[in-house]
């Protein structure tokens, strides 16, 4: 098969936020226990922070970590988690159906974040509490001294604020399986009052509304209308959640699915676009797609899962090398939209639905890690308006899909041209050329590829490197003209420069 990319270094997208290549931890399963942290740990610094996970976790770059959750923060009392350990009570976690001991919380996360070297994105309780306690938090966190809060905070041994700059109101309120789930005008009106004790606060932070849970809630579309109209002056960002599986054990159907994420975030910002005409604003709303990855592998095994325990093994999909694909596809696809979606933050991190994955003996990179990792680390730049004329085949679910994803990001400043591809192809190789003239002088730095003859390979414990990156040598630049091969089935990263 034969495609096309078209670019014009004056025809941009727009620059990379970089914390568009956010990530998450939630109190939930082994994210955090046996996760990030774990006492008396052979991998544990004099703090309990596993240094081998941190050691991944700057190998991948993250730049900001949404925390504390998910549906666990919706019930969440974080005040529960600071002070003397051994005065924090052991709470029930009600989203999740066990025991949270408070061991770890919020003091903790941001020694943790400075270790891996990362920003704190935090969430407010909008379920259970309400601005109040929205603002006592983020006086604890950002407030200089001389207040309860500040002063508590002192207290525990922190004198400096943590200056968290980032925070969400409240965690997916349109689920009703959420608790303090709201009609989406309650929301709106929580919201926006929220946001505004939190902004007198501190008018330095930025917040984010939550927007629909996934794009099939049968309130979509209408949940964010009127939440939005009740908030739009007083927030920053509106958020979007999506899971992708592939349940029928249909490739090409679950490989389709990036383009589902397109709609949903054209769909998204149309509605933006529409509350701002209607209210007459200069303000432009941008989005948050604060959790995003696949996730269905280990639904039946969680149905079975004990009550009331503490960190059980939940939520641990194990990676297959078609998952990484579809990780690949979603990353170009949130790249192809970068004057909009300014955040975003794959779920999660370690252990819960991860890339990475933790046991005593070790932790170990699962098959999604490299996509991610890639995009992180050469995604950083401008991305040029990508253009791709490829094959399409017919998915049942949207209709025609290309058989490449595809975007380009040049980073101006260091001269660096990165090309991130997906061919979804399963029986061809795809031979693609792009007139690159604009940029003649730069050459081919590398070539990188994931592929796999299997596309249920899997890394585990035992044998952790089944899918790894390799090099091509397909790449080749002649006068500007360039032209490689992306392989049936493949992600890929060619760097020039
Ligand atoms: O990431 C796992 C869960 O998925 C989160 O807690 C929730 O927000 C979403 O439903």
């Amino acid at each position: 098969k034969k495609a096309e990319i078209i670019v014009d270094k004056y025809y941009l997208t727009g620059k990379v936020d970089k914390r568009i290549f956010g990530s998450f931890i939630e109190h939930l399963g082994r994210a955090v226990y046996e996760g990030i942290y774990q006492e008396n740990s052979p991998f544990a610094d004099e703090q309990g922070m596993r240094k081998d996970v941190i050691d991944l976790v700057k190998e991948l770059q993250v730049p900001i970590v949404r925390y504390p959750g998910g549906n666990f923060v919706s019930g969440y009392h974080w005040e529960d988690g600071v002070g003397p350990k051994s005065e924090r009570p052991s709470k029930v976690d009600l989203a999740w159906s066990v025991i949270e001991t408070n061991q770890f919380g919020l003091n903790e996360f941001a020694d943790w974040a400075k270790k891996a070297g990362t920003q704190i994105m935090m969430a407010v309780n909008l379920g259970t509490r309400g601005p109040e306690e929205a603002k006592d938090v983020l006086e604890y966190c950002n407030f200089k001294g001389g207040t309860y809060y500040s002063d508590l905070r002192k207290k525990h041994g922190y004198e400096q604020p943590h200056d968290i700059k980032l925070w969400c109101l409240g965690n997916e309120m349109d689920g009703p399986w959420q608790m303090g789930h709201k009609t989406a005008k309650e929301y709106g009106r929580v919201a926006a009052e929220t946001s505004r004790l939190m902004k007198f606060m501190d008018p330095t932070i930025e917040t984010v509304a939550c927007g629909s849970s996934s794009l099939t809630m049968d309130t979509f579309g209408y949940w964010e209308d009127e939440m939005l109209s009740e908030c739009y002056d007083q927030v920053d960002y509106l958020s979007l959640h999506q899971y992708y599986g592939n349940r029928d054990n249909n490739t090409t159907e679950f490989l389709a699915n990036s383009k589902g994420m397109d709609e949903f975030i054209s769909s998204v910002l149309s509605i933006c676009d529409c509350v701002k005409a209607k209210k007459r604003s200069k303000k432009q709303i941008n989005l948050s797609f604060d959790e995003w990855n696949v996730w269905y592998h280990s639904n039946e095994a969680d149905s079975q899962l004990e009550k009331w325990v503490q960190a059980p093994h939940q939520l641990e999909d194990v990676y297959n090398f078609e998952d990484a694909l579809l990780v690949g596809s979603m990353l170009i696809t949130m790249l192809r939209h970068a004057d909009r979606v300014k955040v975003a933050c794959l779920a999660q991190l370690v252990n819960v639905i991860a890339p990475i994955m933790t046991s005593d003996t070790g932790a170990w990179r699962q098959t999604i890690f490299y996509p991610y990792m890639h995009a992180s680390v050469f995604g950083r730049g401008t991305v040029l308006n990508t253009l791709v004329q490829a094959p399409v085949y017919e998915s049942k679910t949207y209709g025609e899909v290309s058989c490449l994803d595809s975007v380009c990001i040049w980073n101006e400043e260091a001269e660096e041209l990165t090309v991130f591809a997906v061919n979804k192809d399963l029986e061809e190789d795809m031979q693609v050329t792009c007139d690159f003239r604009q940029f003649a002088d730069y050459k081919v730095v590398e070539h990188i590829v994931l592929t796999n003859d299997d596309m249920k390979a899997v890394n585990t414990e035992a044998a952790p490197d089944c899918v790894a990156p390799v090099y091509s040598n397909a790449s080749v630049m002649e006068d500007g003209r360039f032209s490689t091969v992306f392989g049936k089935h493949s992600w890929n990263v060619v760097r020039l420069k």
